[in-house]
């Protein structure tokens, strides 16, 4: 599976020898590191059905009662969702209908992180995400993704080369380690941008191909714009591994199986999708009404999960 993760470019580019070294030490140095931690183990807890669901597919929470977020939580929403609209605004007079993927996302202080800990929604989903594995999490952070309708960015990629028929657009792998997220959902109409999952592919990627695409990403190689898609060109070929499948050809057989595979979840308001972020999913694209949504992220680590 390793070398479907390559990048395979028809662009000759002069390759970069230095950047290709520091790219194989990051990889060490993240193998090592990664060495038995939770997305390659199977420390789930077994007879559990909703821990299988997780390292199999992902799973979702129907419908929960959004009234079990406390008054106090909302009132940290409320304070996301003005932000964003100012920073939509602002981007607006700017550059059009074109909008940064950092601006569509508000991340929770402490106290909103508190808040979330200590109401009735916050507990559920953290004795769910805890149900899953051995280790104990913790919420570590969130983040509010406000989304309006034909914006020329895609929720969980920040492209200026993707075409708008490009299916397979936007499909991406994490790269935290020892991760659990769950997407809330707030306001979504019909489904008009639920999130995209394909089952089993948490297993395309092993410990050696996650170091790589860790490695690239820390080096600033990730994002699917053409100078980095360039410089990506320009390191050794085994290792010009990507993360975000956006810019892959069609014909690459992960490709192939994601059209085939994928399955949607989180179709309406209270839906908590929970899921391995080392597996490939999107945050789907919304045409129709605009969706507010709460990206939640669960490690039982004190840093590691976002370096
Ligand atoms: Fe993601």
């Amino acid at each position: 599976m390793y070398k479907y993760w390559i990048y395979d470019s028809d662009s000759k580019t002069k390759l970069n020898h230095a950047l290709s070294l520091s790219i194989i030490y990051k990889s060490i140095k993240w193998f090592i590191l990664s060495f038995k931690k939770v997305p390659f183990n199977k420390k789930y807890k077994k007879n559990n059905i909703e821990s299988k669901l997780f390292f199999d597919r992902g799973f979702i929470l129907k419908s929960i009662n959004l009234k079990l977020f406390s008054r106090e939580f909302l009132s940290h929403v409320e304070l996301g969702i003005k932000d964003l609209k100012k920073r939509k605004k602002i981007e607006e007079k700017n550059s059009g209908n074109y909008r940064t993927f950092e601006s569509t996302i508000y991340s929770f202080d402490k106290n909103g992180l508190k808040e979330f800990n200590d109401c009735e929604f916050g507990k559920k989903i953290l004795e769910t995400v805890n149900n899953i594995s051995d280790d104990s999490f913790k919420c570590k952070n969130i983040q509010l993704h406000l989304n309006y309708p034909n914006e020329t960015t895609q929720v969980f990629t920040n492209s200026n080369i993707d075409l708008k028929n490009n299916k397979h657009i936007g499909f991406h792998t994490d790269n935290n380690i020892n991760t659990i997220k769950a997407m809330v959902y707030l306001d979504i109409k019909n489904g008009d941008g639920a999130f995209e999952y394909v089952p089993n592919s948490q297993n395309w990627t092993s410990l050696l191909s996650f170091s790589v695409k860790k490695a690239i990403r820390n080096s600033g190689l990730m994002p699917s714009n053409i100078e980095t898609l360039n410089k990506l060109n320009s390191v050794w070929k085994f290792i010009r591994l990507r993360s975000e499948m956006t810019a892959m050809k069609a014909s690459n057989p992960i490709i192939k199986s994601i059209l085939i595979k994928k399955e949607r979840l989180g179709e309406s308001p209270g839906d908590v999708v929970i899921f391995n972020p080392i597996g490939i999913h999107r945050g789907g694209q919304v045409f129709k009404s605009k969706r507010i949504a709460l990206q939640i992220i669960f490690s039982p680590e004190e840093k590691i999960w976002a370096i």
